[in-house]
């Protein structure tokens, strides 16, 4: 039977994952990292361009409002306490590279740098920010990206949105289903 749920636990059901960690880099200041969930694929096409929710409350808005850049970067289940962390102190007070051992690279189109412990990384341009005022909202377009074929763990984390998380687990390969969208299928 259903009862009713408080429209305030919604997005428990549909947060979209993985959680990404989102880095900026302003001028000469130290780069910057944030936890981000809110975020989904609006084109999947190339350029690829994704929605995300970044608030005026973190202090990567500022170097992100003022570059207009920022790296995705798509941590695994092994650095989830860390992600956790990340999303709870503030880059005003925080090296937060030097404090959870992160390793910035060099990315290519963009000044903020990628993660290297990270399984990909998405460099991203501003390429809309008419949502802003009302819902904090960006559109992104991924100007370069890479993953780390080597990478063992590949598991990602999805947040449940009360600070607890649902680990990638079993594959379900339903490809032979997919008649209608054969280009969803390829690898
Ligand atoms: C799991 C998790 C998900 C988060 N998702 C978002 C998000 O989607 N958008 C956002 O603006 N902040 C989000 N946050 C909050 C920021 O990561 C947090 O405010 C962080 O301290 C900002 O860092 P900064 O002040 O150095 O920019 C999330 C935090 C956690 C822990």
């Amino acid at each position: 039977m259903m009862k009713p749920l408080p429209l305030d636990k919604v997005y428990r059901f549909i947060e979209p994952g993985p959680v990404v960690l989102v880095t900026t880099a302003q001028g000469k200041e130290r780069p910057n990292v944030m936890a981000m969930s809110y975020h989904m694929v609006v084109d999947d096409g190339d350029p690829p361009l994704i929605a995300c929710m970044l608030g005026p409350w973190d202090y990567s808005y500022r170097a992100f409002r003022a570059t207009g850049e920022c790296v995705i970067a798509v941590p695994t289940v092994d650095l989830a306490a860390k992600v956790v962390a990340i999303g709870n102190c503030s880059g005003a007070d925080t090296d937060k590279f030097e404090t959870f051992g992160l390793t910035p690279l060099p990315a290519k189109m963009v000044k903020a740098p990628l993660i290297g412990e990270c399984l990909a990384n998405f460099e991203c341009r501003i390429k809309d920010d008419r949502p802003v005022e009302n819902y904090n909202m960006f559109i992104l377009e991924v100007v370069a990206a890479w993953v780390d074929p080597e990478r063992k763990e590949r598991r990602v984390i999805h947040h449940r949105g009360n600070g607890t998380f649902v680990v990638d687990g079993r594959v379900l390969d339903i490809r032979k289903k997919m008649t209608k969208w054969p280009t969803y299928i390829r690898d």
